[in-house]
């Protein structure tokens, strides 16, 4: 097969992101980050991502075509996402796509993002092959999927309340560290003890699913009762046990399917990937199996173009692609 070029387009929740992939190597993959715009509302305001997209994304496909050195006369697909995520901001870069698609008279397919991100790791291991268990924790979902095969996805455990990457972001706001909160908080436990304030695990019960939401009751009320009695942990020690909290279910979790399965690779993707604990534990816990691990490098994890384009890659070799009327699916899932 000759590995076709794709013009990958991601825009479901507050990053424009733009790519341009041959097979499974990446041309070039660039990025307009909305955060200064929604840091101020301490989350993401819709309206806004929507209307930031559209000012971004056509700038952003001519920096993404140049850099590639790739000519538009030269692709042979467009892809963009077109759910789960905003439904105002999936709009701008799904039409975006579809027209230049349309314009170009050539093939269009519309991506599931959560797809997208169970793709991410084969852009740097083009070995990376179902079958896998695969953890995906982003600032929406927290599953862990057992992918048979592409497009054969059983999604084994999720949460039950929080995502992930929503609990870094809820609590490094109640601890006031900014958004988002997980790069935050992972750069504020640096050095700390995440043996020094016991934040409870949830569900030890359940084998393949998460609840995050007690967890920032657990830390409010440690804040409040301890700045009364005047013991409060310093703040690197409370970023490092709440992020070991968070860290040591999804490591359990993922490695309880890895057992129920006999599947001996593991991957993941989303957001909370990048996380330098959760990383290091997974390396760890992975070896001390035996199992091979495949991670994404850390802007591979974060919302990208390129997970997009490799996702496509797959569907153009099976000739499925999608039609002129495609629409955008806001509550998708996998
Ligand atoms: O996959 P992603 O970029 O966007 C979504 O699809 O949601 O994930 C964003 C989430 C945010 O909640 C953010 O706080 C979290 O990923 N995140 C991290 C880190 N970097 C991003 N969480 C923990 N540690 C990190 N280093
Ligand atoms: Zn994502």
């Amino acid at each position: 097969m000759i590995s076709p070029t794709i013009l990958a387009f991601e825009t479901s929740c507050d990053e424009t992101a733009v790519a341009v992939v041959r097979g499974t190597e990446v041309l070039s993959n660039v990025l307009s980050s909305q955060i200064d715009l929604h840091a101020r509302f301490g989350g993401v305001v819709p309206e806004v991502a929507s209307r930031a997209h559209v000012e971004a994304i056509r700038g952003l496909t001519h920096r993404a075509l140049q850099q590639a050195g790739v000519h538009p006369a030269d692709l042979d697909a467009v892809a963009a996402t077109d759910g789960p995520g905003l439904v105002g901001a999936l709009l701008v870069g799904h039409s975006f796509a579809k027209a230049t698609a349309w314009a170009r008279q050539l093939p269009f397919v519309g991506i599931d993002h959560m797809e997208g991100h169970l793709f991410a790791p084969i852009l740097e291991h083009p070995d990376y092959r179902p079958p896998a268990i695969v953890l995906l924790a982003s600032g929406g979902h927290s599953q862990i999927v057992h992918v048979k095969d592409w497009g054969d996805y059983e999604v084994l455990g999720s949460t039950i309340d929080d995502a992930a990457g929503e609990a870094f972001d809820k609590l490094a706001r109640v601890m006031g560290l900014g958004f988002p909160g997980g790069p935050a908080i992972d750069m504020a436990s640096e050095g700390g003890d995440p043996g020094a304030v016991a934040f409870p695990r949830a569900l030890p019960d359940r084998r393949h699913h998460f609840s995050f939401s007690g967890l920032k009751t657990s830390v409010m009320t440690y804040i409040e009762k301890a700045e009364a009695s005047g013991e409060l942990a310093p703040l690197a020690d409370v970023a490092a046990s709440l992020q070991e909290a968070i860290v040591d279910v999804l490591v359990a979790k993922t490695m309880n399917a890895v057992e129920d399965t006999g599947v001996e690779v593991v991957g993941g993707g989303g957001g909370v990937l990048a996380n330098r604990r959760l990383r290091q534990k997974l390396t760890e816990q992975c070896a001390e199996r035996g199992v091979e691990l495949y991670l994404p490098s850390p802007l591979l994890c974060t919302d990208n173009g390129a997970m997009i384009g490799a996702a496509a890659v797959h569907w153009l070799d099976k000739n499925v692609i999608s039609s002129w009327d495609a629409v955008v699916d806001p509550g998708r899932s996998l």
